[in-house]
């Protein structure tokens, strides 16, 4: 897999601009859903290359990441008379990078196509890597390709607008990337006030912490070994984003990872001697800005029950990517259904459960 350039810009039109008069394409399409055509679109007015493109508009959200949808961006391209010599850009958060790259990639056998993500949580992970696809048959992303955008345009234009949740979701991915790299891009990001952090101050730390995951897709594109890492707090944070939909209360991706990225640091504890101190210190980062999620123990069966239906699991122990300490990553780790019950004992000993 070709190594995706991922550009920051202060201006965005004449970057979009820049990338495409480096490629000779027939037409230009343009994914947005309901949210991003209407708040993001009109921020690229000064692009000539936009002012001439076909609109796909989907609706927005993930419960939206599905066949339908892609279906419909499909019929687009093929009733806009799309070939292969087309070019796409996928104008939104990890929703339409996901969607719209996987369109591009499955259309006439793969258009060219750049995301241009519109939410921090995009910027830091999604619209990076390469990782196309959609949910299906209740199962998140189970159809999709790894295939990169020709390049990744971030820029904080469409950052101003976001809100404090949006902005902490996608904190959450930066955390797990400083917890994987090393300390001193991890201590960077423990700062005291969150809500005082400003735009510039945000863009230079995202632009670090997007270089962490560049750097590991790179090293392995398909997942087979190190890319795992960025697996940190998802096995158990992805049973309680499933947790909260049962419940009827949807939390933030991103709120679900911080949640996941404590337990699992404690079962790095228990398993790997992960330091304490480090885990104290995150949780009360976390409780600050995050709040807490509330289980009790009769929510436990519930919450193991997702975690061995995830795809990575071969048997009834679960498999984790877990921490030595901050930038000692030991992939493949498996915990036991006692381990981890322990490991969410601790969790609510932590925020008081
Ligand atoms: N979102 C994790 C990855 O791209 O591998």
């Amino acid at each position: 897999m070709s190594k995706q350039p991922v550009i920051f810009t202060q201006n965005i039109s004449e970057s979009i601009d820049k990338i495409l008069s480096c490629y000779t394409y027939d037409k230009l399409f343009i994914l947005t859903d309901r949210n991003t055509f209407r708040d993001a679109f009109p921020l690229l007015v000064d692009s000539k290359s936009c002012s001439n493109t076909q609109q796909i508009v989907i609706e927005a959200d993930d419960t939206h990441k599905n066949i339908e949808a892609l279906t419909s961006v499909w019929k687009v391209l093929s009733d806009g008379h799309a070939t292969r010599r087309s070019f796409m850009i996928n104008l939104g958060g990890g929703m339409v990078t996901d969607l719209g790259g996987f369109a591009a990639s499955t259309f006439k056998r793969g258009i060219r196509y750049i995301n241009v993500p519109t939410t921090l949580l995009g910027a830091v992970d999604a619209a990076v890597g390469g990782k196309t696809g959609i949910n299906f048959n209740g199962l998140k992303n189970e159809i999709g390709v790894f295939n990169p955008a020709e390049a990744v345009l971030i820029s904080s234009i469409f950052f101003k607008t976001l809100s404090r949740e949006h902005l902490l979701s996608g904190y959450a991915e930066m955390l797990k990337h400083g917890l994987i790299s090393s300390i001193d891009v991890y201590d960077k990001l423990l700062i005291p006030d969150f809500s005082h952090l400003d735009l510039d101050k945000l863009l230079e730390l995202l632009e670090e912490s997007v270089k962490v995951k560049e750097h590991i897709v790179e090293v392995d594109p398909f997942e087979k070994n190190i890319r795992k890492s960025l697996n940190l707090g998802h096995t158990i944070g992805h049973a309680f984003e499933s947790l909260s939909l049962k419940r009827q209360l949807p939390v933030q991706h991103g709120y679900a990872v911080a949640w996941g990225l404590i337990c699992e640091l404690l079962l790095s504890h228990m398993l790997l001697g992960f330091p304490v101190n480090r885990i104290r210190q995150l949780s009360a980062f976390i409780a600050d800005n995050y709040g807490t999620f509330s289980i009790s123990c009769n929510d436990y069966d519930y919450l193991y029950e997702r975690m061995t239906h995830d795809k990575k699991n071969e048997s009834d122990n679960v498999n984790f990517t877990l921490l030595k300490n901050v930038g000692i990553v030991e992939i493949n780790q498996t915990a036991t259904k006692k381990e981890i019950y322990a490991a969410l004992d601790l969790y609510r000993d932590i925020f008081h459960l």
